[in-house]
């Protein structure tokens, strides 16, 4: 079946059986507590918590849809033979109508019949200490002619809450077999019997609480991709006749992983646009940043001289999907693009135009323009041509364990040379003052860390860091801006620690139990067999702060002196650089 016959024979099927049939909600949902729409289920939250009433609202207690969704989640994954960003989600609902008995009676029967492909097994809830074991719907299946039920826990068929809180429950999953022998998952049926008053994190920890839902009722989704896939027998998702035309069309210079990031990103930002996403340093307008930018590296990395391939792929999108959403602009889309194209390449230009001075581009060549300019691998191999043709990927990759290795291999002190009495890559002092100011700035720069993670969560992580005696550089990774207010507090946290004069201390111990500690460390680095935790706190239980460091640092956190933060700005896509000073230090100098 064609994936418009699927999306209109799901719609049909369920209409036949007494289903409203809604249009997709946008990509940009209503509900604050998620960033995009990511489950059919979403523009119906209020019927199920009794807020709104579906009688009233659709003539129905049941409707089915076919929603854009869109996750991020996966996104590292795109590539490969399944995972996408954008998506369509075919569901059916019930708010307080049919349940179990039905639900699973019409999804066998749809498959089975409409679809005609056999089910390979199906999944039920094993049962937790507060959910009791589905065999409800064991029952069902097993009156079906299913014989392989396989029950599974809290992890796998127990779905939401989507965002901070909401409807949840058990589920029963569907696996179909592809072309390639292998089963996947393709329906996933919720019994939405709860209500969840946190968020599935803290449900999963014990921190949030389930109460009996006001209309328990059935919440399903299937991917319509994955769906076309087994109706298709295609061995990816990418060969279906949702993706194949834009594949095809291009280069076949091309490499297959690469291919299909394009035709993924293309998609997704052709949807986000059309629902009103701008690229941005923020929340969604960063996501789609990120969709785009990728691409530009991929046409760069395409070996091609058509460096404006998407180009030919998003009329064939737009054509594709036009007819089922016709909010699809392909004049804004081609605005929005050419925008940040040309924006993304300026960043990129003086990287550039180092790259033209240099007549051999090596390993060590391409990764100094990597560090020093932020150009991609991908862009220094393309536009490197002939004098980039020795240059490879693993070589590039060597290199940079090699920089990573150097600037933390721990302090060494340099005597003479380049006249720093100590240079560690990261802190430089070349006298006993100057040691003095950039060991307390050091220190500095882990409370700072900490206090970042604080006030603006868990995605701050260190991605460098450079001290002098005039200043503590530290970059790192967040998505946007951070505001004033948000400064404010990380400066008046760090001096809160300052002023609580707690003792600097570490320990020294094996790298797999130092991991085990919670200590902050930078990933991907090669770390010897032991390695020193330097926390700021009576004990490693109770520090505030705790990282791998080769030190040095004050002994007492009061000896650091005020912490001002006096600049932050953008280092590089998703890093942040924030400069810090330190003033009225124990001996009364002044930094
Ligand atoms: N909400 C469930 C899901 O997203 C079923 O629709 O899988």
């Amino acid at each position: 079946m064609t994936s418009s016959d699927i999306r209109k024979e799901f719609l049909a099927f369920f209409t036949e059986r007494g289903h409203a049939i809604v249009p997709s909600s946008s990509l940009l949902p209503d509900d604050p507590s998620v960033l995009l729409t990511t489950a059919g289920m979403q523009q119906f939250k209020k019927y199920y918590t009794g807020e709104a009433d579906a009688l009233k609202d659709f003539g129905s207690l049941s409707a089915a849809s076919c929603q854009k969704s869109f996750r991020t989640s996966d996104i590292e994954e795109v590539g490969d033979e399944s995972h996408l960003t954008f998506f369509e989600m075919l569901g059916n609902f019930s708010f307080g109508g049919y349940f179990k008995k039905e639900s699973i009676a019409w999804a066998h029967e749809f498959i089975t019949k409409v679809i005609g492909v056999p089910i390979s097994y199906v999944t039920i809830f094993e049962g937790s200490a507060t959910v009791p074991k589905d065999e409800e719907s064991r029952k069902i299946w097993h009156n079906l002619g299913v014989t392989d039920i396989r029950e599974e826990g809290m992890d796998d068929v127990f779905w939401g809450p989507t965002g901070t809180s909401g409807p949840c429950g058990p589920t029963t999953e569907i696996y179909c077999r592809n072309a390639q022998g292998n089963d996947i998952e393709i329906w996933n049926i919720v019994f939405n019997q709860f209500f969840c008053d946190g968020s599935r994190e803290a449900l999963m920890s014990g921190d949030a609480h389930l109460a009996p839902l006001e209309t328990s009722g059935i919440d399903t989704g299937m991917g319509l991709e994955r769906l076309a896939m087994i109706s298709q027998q295609t061995r990816t998702i990418f060969e279906t006749d949702l993706f194949s035309n834009s594949v095809d069309a291009l280069p076949a210079s091309m490499d297959a992983r690469s291919k299909r990031i394009v035709a993924d990103h293309a998609r997704g930002m052709c949807f986000l646009i059309s629902d009103g996403v701008r690229p941005s340093n923020k929340e969604r307008g960063y996501i789609l940043r990120r969709l785009m930018r990728r691409i530009i590296v991929m046409e760069h990395g395409a070996g091609d001289q058509r460096i404006n391939l998407v180009k030919d792929i998003i009329p064939l999108i737009v054509g594709q999907y036009h007819s089922v959403y016709p909010d699809l602009h392909i004049d804004v889309i081609f605005d929005e693009w050419d925008k940040e194209k040309a924006k993304f390449l300026k960043t990129l230009k003086n990287g550039l135009k180092e790259l033209e001075k240099i007549s051999v581009i090596d390993d060590a060549a391409a990764f100094k323009l990597y560090e020093s300019y932020g150009l991609p691998y991908e862009i220094i191999k393309e536009m490197g041509g002939r004098r980039a043709a020795h240059l490879g990927h693993a070589g590039f990759q060597e290199e940079f364990r090699k920089h990573q290795e150097i600037s933390r291999a721990g302090v060494e002190k340099k005597f003479g040379g380049h006249g720093l009495l100590l240079d560690t890559g990261e802190l430089k002092a070349s006298d006993e003052r100057e040691l003095a100011v950039v060991t307390r700035l050091h220190t500095a720069t882990h409370l700072l860390q900490q206090a970042l993670r604080d006030v603006l969560g868990g995605e701050v992580k260190q991605a460098g860091s450079d001290i002098t005696a005039e200043r503590a550089r530290f970059d790192f990774s967040f998505h946007r801006k951070v505001t004033p207010d948000e400064l404010r507090s990380v400066e008046e946290r760090v001096n809160e620690v300052v002023a609580q004069d707690l003792p600097m201390r570490f320990i020294e111990i094996p790298l797999e139990e130092a991991q085990k500690t919670g200590a902050l460390f930078f990933f991907h680095e090669k770390y010897p067999e032991k390695v020193k935790v330097y926390f700021a706190g009576n004990t490693l239980d109770e520090a505030y702060s705790k990282e791998f460091c080769g030190g040095p640092h004050v002994t007492h956190t009061g000896q650091i002196g005020r912490v001002t933060i006096i600049k932050e700005e953008a280092c590089s896509a998703g890093v942040r650089r924030i400069r810090a000073v330190v003033s009225a230090p124990i001996d009364g100098q002044a930094v």
